[in-house]
């Protein structure tokens, strides 16, 4: 590849939007590889619907280049881009039948009937639909719409295919079935996809890679396994998954490296924790070990929630420090403390800890 020459996929470089006189979008790159799936993710106003709306072509950016393989498609409108959209709302038309709604882009492009009852089945087939063809939207569960919705975006054989929010209309068992639907369909088409969500198990669990957005820009782009074990920043730690967060010194003591705080030392277990000084430490629930009284430094239990499978447990440090200092662990029922109770004694060692400057950036 030359200089001017773009990768296939999807590529955003230096892309900001304005609105409302604030800045939505900050300079903000991204690439997305040919046949990847790519969620953005991030809290609610952050600008995530707002870069899909440029990616679609129903916003154009202030500046900055967005190329569909290889091809400047920036100043393009969106009925001539290689995008299809899913809405949140599916944005189904409630007076046609499901075959209607499928076969509606391709009538817009005056696609040969015979043609699109081809391919409108084909896509019907493929979302599993065919029974439902004549069917009102009304007539069908949100599931089935969703997957209408779907159909129609696909029918188009777009290049890039964009979900805004696509299950956040859906109860919870469904919703984790459709996006193992949608992921499934994504990976046998191979189709370059980008996904909207807020919602962090749903980015973990279906995406190649995940891009964390935080006020208009990306904080850190990785996959799921990398994103989840060395989050880049304290935002990233507390927005994908639980982390506790604590003020503490790193040592190295006789027995290895520990984390003081308040006069208390935490052990900790992991080799990689070779940081010294002082600073922000997260520590994920499940890196936090409750064991016997002697076992580490001394905390006493505040309480202990019940969530299925396993027991959140809160412990405060018996520590010198002028704020109680909580730490959040998950026990099973093996655990040795599993027994124990509300005011009860344990000793607490830590796993592996991340360690963040002031600013909140790994160390
Ligand atoms: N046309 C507009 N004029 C002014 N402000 C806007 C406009 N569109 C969006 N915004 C603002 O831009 C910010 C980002 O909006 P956007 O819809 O991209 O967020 P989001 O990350 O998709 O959030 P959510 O998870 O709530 O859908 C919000 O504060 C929103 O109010
Ligand atoms: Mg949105």
């Amino acid at each position: 590849m030359n200089d001017n020459e773009q990768p296939s996929g999807l590529t955003l470089t230096g892309v900001g939007k304005i609105l409302g006189g604030r800045t939505i979008v900050d300079d903000l790159d991204l690439w997305v590889g040919k046949g990847e799936l790519v969620c953005l993710l991030g809290p609610s106003g952050c600008g995530k619907t707002t870069t899909l709306r440029m990616i679609a072509g129903f916003l154009t950016p202030d500046v900055g280049t967005i190329t569909i393989d290889g091809a400047d498609v920036t100043g393009v409108p969106p009925e001539k881009r290689p995008t299809a959209m899913v809405f949140q709302n599916y944005a189904l038309w409630p007076h046609m039948t499901v075959f209607e709604n499928v076969a509606y882009p391709l009538k817009l492009r005056r696609t040969p009937r015979n043609e699109i009852t081809a391919r409108v089945h084909e896509m019907l087939e493929l979302v599993n639909l065919m029974h439902h063809e004549k069917s009102r939207p009304a007539r069908i569960s949100g599931g089935e719409q969703q997957r209408v919705a779907l159909a129609r975006a696909l029918v188009q054989r777009p290049a890039v295919l964009l979900l805004d929010e696509p299950l956040s209309n859906l109860d919870a068992k469904l919703r984790v079935r459709v996006r193992e639907d949608i992921r499934e369909i994504q990976q046998r088409l191979g189709i370059t996809t980008v996904i909207v969500t807020h919602d962090q198990d749903e980015a973990l669990s279906i995406s190649d890679r995940v891009a964390v957005m935080n006020a208009g820009r990306i904080e850190q782009y990785s996959t799921p396994t990398v994103l989840y074990r060395s989050p880049a920043t304290r935002f990233v730690g507390g927005f994908v998954g639980a982390m506790n967060t604590i003020r503490a010194e790193l040592r190295t003591g006789a027995d290895g490296p520990v984390a003081v705080v308040g006069g208390a030392g935490l052990p900790i277990e992991s080799a990689s924790a070779t940081t010294s000084g002082s600073g922000i430490l997260g520590v994920r629930p499940e890196n936090v070990l409750l064991g016997a009284k002697s076992d580490g430094a001394g905390a006493t239990i505040v309480r202990a929630i019940p969530r299925g499978h396993f027991t959140e447990v809160v412990v405060q440090l018996i520590a010198d420090t002028e704020e109680p200092v909580e730490l959040r662990s998950y026990i099973d029922d093996r655990s040795p403390v599993a027994a124990l109770g509300a005011g009860d004694q344990v000793g607490v060692r830590l796993h592996s800890v991340l360690p963040y400057d002031e600013n909140g950036v790994l160390r």
